[in-house]
């Protein structure tokens, strides 16, 4: 269940400085911070391997420390992230990604650490009773039920999109040249329709600022290497297919996904990696090295993926969806285009802010999406 509802989203953390934490990077929606190495840590990690179903973990995994991961109330639409939020929206998705790691843990072990606000402050570097009342209070505000300890990862420079059915960039991509991110597609197909086998179709991963774009499998194997690509094709794919099968029970079609990966080293004697984007990362050991994928990031939350309602659900057409395509009609209706992300036309520079009834209409869409998948609709 979620809280009442505040008067305010949270668009920005700002962390007691008391807690001396330092900010790593802030997304468009992510605030994420680092959590140093500590005893504290350390013993806590240690209590949670039993609990890994299998998953080879050491406590070497988080002796550089781990991350805060928290999730805003800021939405961004083409990439454009509003000056307002959407309340909640941070709590929605963080609840609902955590029900993805665990449900798909066996598949590929993943980067969470522990969603509870009680167990997580309890490895930060000042303890509840070393707090003022109202710096605990003011942590509590900002971090419960929005925020996951995962461990740090070298992100793989790619994103593992999945595709099952015909719809977006795929689909004007296959209009134009039957074939989509360069691979060839059986032809008549129509729009948002299901196609034959779900197709992986990595992206680039853009730099902050930066668009992704569509590339085909031989582009993406250049940059990550054949045999990591190998992998992460073959984990990305049995994630699509058992996520597809359970949301199709709850009455939706997972029309597509986007995952992301890091790696993490799997053998005593190699050093661990670094936390966030590795310019060198070409230059690092390729897929016969000792590091091994980690599942990162959100997982599965409508703002990585496409959700339609199945009731209803008829190719030829755009489906409705529970993700942000009504913001982003939204937006085009009002005069969005290309060039005008700093604003509205005539307000260029202003930045973009949702009516009322639109943000309404946005959460809406996440509370019925998140419950229908975790059955904790409210
Ligand atoms: N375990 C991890 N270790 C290191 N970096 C991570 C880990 N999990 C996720 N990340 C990175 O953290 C960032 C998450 O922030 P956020 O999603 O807000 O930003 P973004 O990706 O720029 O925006 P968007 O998701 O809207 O494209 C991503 O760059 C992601 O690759
Ligand atoms: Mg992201």
């Amino acid at each position: 269940m979620l809280p009442p509802l505040p008067p305010q989203p949270l668009l920005q953390t700002s962390l007691p400085t008391s807690l001396n934490l330092e900010l790593v990077s802030r997304g468009k929606v992510r605030d994420i911070y680092n959590v140093p190495f500590s005893e504290d840590l350390a013993k806590f990690y240690a209590s949670k391997l039993g609990e890994s179903g299998g998953i080879d973990l050491k406590i070497r995994d988080v002796e550089q420390g781990a991350l805060l991961f928290i999730a805003t109330d800021r939405i961004s639409a083409y990439d454009v992230i509003f000056k307002n939020g959407i309340s909640q929206k941070g709590i929605l998705l963080t609840q609902l990604s955590a029900f993805w790691f665990k449900e798909l843990g066996d598949i590929v072990p993943n980067h969470v650490i522990s969603t509870s606000f009680e167990e997580i402050i309890s490895v930060l570097p000042l303890h509840p009773e070393e707090m003022t009342q109202s710096d605990y209070e003011d942590l509590k505000t900002q971090l419960k039920g929005r925020t996951m300890l995962v461990r740090k990862a070298r992100v793989i420079p790619i994103e593992a999109i999945v595709r099952g059915y015909l719809t977006g960039s795929a689909w004007s991509e296959y209009k134009a040249h039957s074939t989509v991110h360069s691979i060839p597609v059986p032809p008549n197909l129509i729009e948002s329709q299901k196609l034959p086998e779900p197709l992986f179709t990595p992206s680039t991963k853009a730099d902050i600022g930066m668009h992704d774009e569509n590339i085909s499998p031989q582009r993406a194997r250049e940059i990550i290497g054949t045999e990591l690509y190998d992998r992460v094709e073959e984990i990305s794919l049995a994630l699509y297919k058992r996520a597809a099968s359970y949301a199709e029970t709850k009455g939706l079609i997972l029309a597509d996904t986007k995952f992301e990966f890091g790696l993490v080293d799997s053998e005593p004697e190699v050093s661990s990696g670094t936390a966030g984007s590795d310019p060198n990362f070409r230059s690092q050991p390729d897929g016969k090295s000792k590091w091994a994928p980690l599942l990162i990031d959100e997982l599965l939350t409508p703002d990585s993926s496409r959700y339609w309602p199945l009731e209803g659900y008829q190719p030829g057409k755009p489906q409705p969806s529970f993700d942000k395509q009504y913001l982003r009609d939204w937006m085009v209706m009002n005069g969005f285009k290309k060039g005008l992300e700093s604003g509205p036309p005539g307000k260029d520079g202003e930045g973009w802010f949702i009516a009322a009834g639109i943000g309404e209409g946005t959460r809406q869409r996440y509370v019925d999406c998140v419950g229908r998948l975790t059955g904790t609709a409210n």
